[in-house]
């Protein structure tokens, strides 16, 4: 697949079938974080996304857009989106993450409400840690909104965990694309549990910081050799 294929796959919020939430998966240190800010960072040269703005939360608390503003509540994150592409966003009270990014996705729906001809992607790395990520979790109603209801509103959500099995099972369905680094190979038997997909060739080809695209909505894989830094 071209590479603008790809990112307009990934990241456009135009409403067409591929665009439901996406899912990115692998390990720990795989670089996940490394490769999601370069796909969106190249996204955003690109005619397609001059409407598109995105939102990037990090409950580590790091930027791995060295030109984006950091913002740390609502008010300031509507502001901001007015003048940037990509803001960061860091949640500041780990005992209230889950209200924190509630808050961030709520603000994110109200932006696409009033505007309507802007499409909004909006990124939890490090999803795992919010409450509701497993296999069998509940997430919040602001967690599932976006993941069910964003296509429709020029929303789309991208969730970072760490294991495919820390995505809470409801959420599986409304998934378009799933991103993929190294990952465990127990995954294999999740995925295919969950899926319906054969993961085994694909996970030890998965080594040295190669990655893959699924295409859930026609099951196909793509792979690719690692990014450049
Ligand atoms: N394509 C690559 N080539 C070489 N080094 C890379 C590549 N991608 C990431 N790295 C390096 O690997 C390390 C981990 O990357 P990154 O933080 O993106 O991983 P991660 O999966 O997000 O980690 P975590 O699970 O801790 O959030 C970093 O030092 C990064 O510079
Ligand atoms: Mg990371």
């Amino acid at each position: 697949m071209k590479q603008d294929d790809l990112l307009r796959r990934l990241f456009l919020c135009d409403g067409g079938p591929h665009s439901l939430s996406s899912a990115m998966s692998a390990r720990s240190g795989s670089g996940k974080t490394t490769l999601l800010s370069s796909l969106i960072s190249q996204a955003t040269k690109m005619e397609d996304f001059k409407e598109q703005r995105f939102v990037y939360c990090s409950l580590k608390h790091e930027n791995p857009f060295p030109d984006a503003p950091v913002v740390t509540d609502r008010a300031t994150l509507k502001k901001t989106l007015r003048k940037n592409r990509i803001v960061v966003f860091y949640p500041l009270n780990p005992e209230q993450y889950e209200r924190d990014i509630d808050d961030i996705i709520e603000a994110v729906f109200d932006l696409a409400h009033v505007n309507e001809d802007t499409g909004f992607h909006l990124t939890i790395d490090d999803s795992n840690i919010l409450k509701g990520f497993s296999n069998t979790g509940r997430p919040s109603g602001s967690v599932m909104k976006l993941a069910i209801a964003g296509r429709s509103k020029g929303v789309r959500g991208l969730f970072i965990t760490h294991r495919l099995g820390n995505l809470p099972r409801i959420m599986n369905s409304n998934l378009s694309s799933l991103l993929l680094l190294s990952m465990n190979a127990s995954d294999n038997e999740y995925a295919q549990k969950v899926f319906g997909l054969d993961f085994t060739d694909l996970i030890s080809d998965l080594t040295a910081f190669r990655w893959s695209v699924v295409d859930l909505i026609e099951e196909k894989i793509h792979r690719f050799d690692p990014i450049a830094l």
